[in-house]
């Protein structure tokens, strides 16, 4: 099993004006497909603004144990020397994916339709997760799964030696199941369909149409379909990489309820399908510009300018959202705290098989903190305190999930006393630099000395 170091607790306090610019990291989820396409294509693909978290080092990690060729250049300057489709070899060693649910999931998809065997394993948070999900679809390919009760890691995945086409509609709304099958799919003969009621992050779809995949989009009954042809010869690429808006997520909502605060996101991925939290905002009266609005690696981005916002009240945020902002939960938990009026926020059960349960961490760490909670399987309720409403006060479990540690930290910097998390070491999987980056803006966060 895998760990993060050893852990440090870390202490958000009430702050002055955030200012400045926050040069956030590249986008989590397009740095892993970037690595693992760059892998499955032939030549030589160039990353730059690669993510250099530990998630997503991970994932470079087990390409080079498929055969890849995976080479830093400088900081986030990164190249794969790729093995074609179907070219995986068996790795050596365990896949060990650290805290990364994307990454596992998409590298089982990656190799289920080669005739090689590996076995994956990860953090105590990863071995909790469920991954039935994906092992499913992928066993109608033709892979087979060993792992623990309940489909957990640590597993071993023996991939299909004729694996055949698949037609498969996802019963959860899931970006990473649904690109574990297409993944699959490139190494089958034939059509894969992928159907998906709600439409959930589409980087895969994209990266491959960029690789030179040929897929196609069909509205059904069912919802829409993908569909891609299988054994095509993916073409090495040059990616640039867009910051992640689920990082920005920690700057803008800090920036939102400190006072006084004035500050830039640059170059921000405005992904339809990963913007949910800022037509959230938007709603409660948020201050924020999208300045500059240009594609960049095939993404639509634009710059941020976000301003502290004392009139932020409370809304309901439709099921219909949830895909497009689920990582942004915690945070948006947090500043509603601030809001008047309560914040509801429906469709939400997938948290619950997150990196940790995200509606139970944010619920207790929010009542710990003075603010009243109601939370269903589905639903999270937060009672808006007002801006200066919150006590704060608390030490908070940060339950190995990065998200998790940095909504609380926020939440510490306009909370009436100090927020102290438990274990600040999750934050390196998404978000390396974040307290660099905090503090610069201002922010009064500080490691807690033993
Ligand atoms: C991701 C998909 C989402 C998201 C995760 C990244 C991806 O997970 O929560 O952080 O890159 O495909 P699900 O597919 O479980 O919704």
């Amino acid at each position: 099993m895998s760990d993060h170091g050893t852990p440090f607790a870390i202490t958000a306090a009430p702050s002055g004006p955030l200012t400045g610019t926050a040069q956030v990291p590249g986008d989590k989820s397009i740095s892993h497909r970037a690595l693992i396409l760059g892998a499955l294509a032939v030549g030589e693909t160039r990353i730059t603004g690669l993510l250099e978290g530990q998630d997503v080092l991970d994932t470079a990690e087990a390409m080079r144990a498929f055969g890849a060729t995976v080479t830093r250049h400088g900081p986030g300057d990164w190249s794969v020397h790729g093995v074609g489709v179907g070219g995986f070899a068996e790795p050596d060693r365990v896949i060990d994916c650290g805290n990364s649910g994307t990454g596992v999931r998409l590298i089982m998809g990656a190799m289920a339709t080669s005739p090689i065997t590996a076995t994956f394993t990860g953090d105590a948070s990863l071995n909790r997760r469920p991954m039935g999900r994906v092992t499913g679809p992928l066993a109608l390919f033709g892979a087979r799964a060993h792992g623990r009760a309940g489909g957990r890691l640590p597993m071993t995945l023996v991939g299909a030696a004729d694996p055949v086409p698949v037609r498969y509609a996802l019963p959860v709304p899931s970006a990473q199941v649904k690109s574990a099958v297409l993944l699959a799919g490139l190494n089958a003969p034939g059509e894969t369909v992928v159907i998906e009621r709600e439409a959930t992050r589409d980087h895969t779809e994209r990266m491959l149409t960029g690789f030179g995949a040929s897929l196609r989009t069909e509205e059904t009954e069912e919802g829409r379909a993908i569909i891609l042809t299988g054994q095509p010869e993916l073409r090495a690429q040059s990616v640039a990489v867009p910051r992640d808006p689920s990082s920005a997520a920690f700057p803008v909502c800090a920036a939102l309820i400190v006072p006084g605060s004035d500050i830039t996101v640059p170059g921000v991925s405005r992904n339809p399908t990963r913007d949910g939290l800022y037509t959230t905002l938007s709603e409660m009266g948020a201050d924020i510009a999208f300045l500059n609005p240009r594609s960049e690696g095939g993404e639509p981005v634009a710059d941020l300018r976000v301003r502290h916002s004392p009139g932020l009240h409370g809304v309901e945020t439709p099921a219909e959202r949830a895909a497009a902002m689920i990582d942004e939960f915690p945070v948006l938990a947090a500043l509603a705290a601030f809001a008047r009026g309560q914040t509801v926020m429906r469709g939400v059960r997938e948290l619950r098989v997150k990196e940790s349960d995200r509606i139970d961490a944010m619920a207790r760490g929010l009542e710990a903190c003075g603010v009243r909670v109601a939370e269903t399987e589905d639903t999270l309720t937060v009672q808006g305190m007002g801006a200066g409403g919150v006590s704060g006060g608390a030490m908070l479990a940060s339950r190995l999930d990065h998200r998790i540690a940095m909504a609380f930290l926020v939440l510490g910097l306009a909370a009436r006393a100090p927020v102290t998390v438990d274990d600040g070491t999750p934050i390196a999987t998404s978000f390396p630099g974040f307290e660099t980056l905090m503090t610069g803006l201002g922010a009064q966060i500080a490691r807690v000395r033993a």
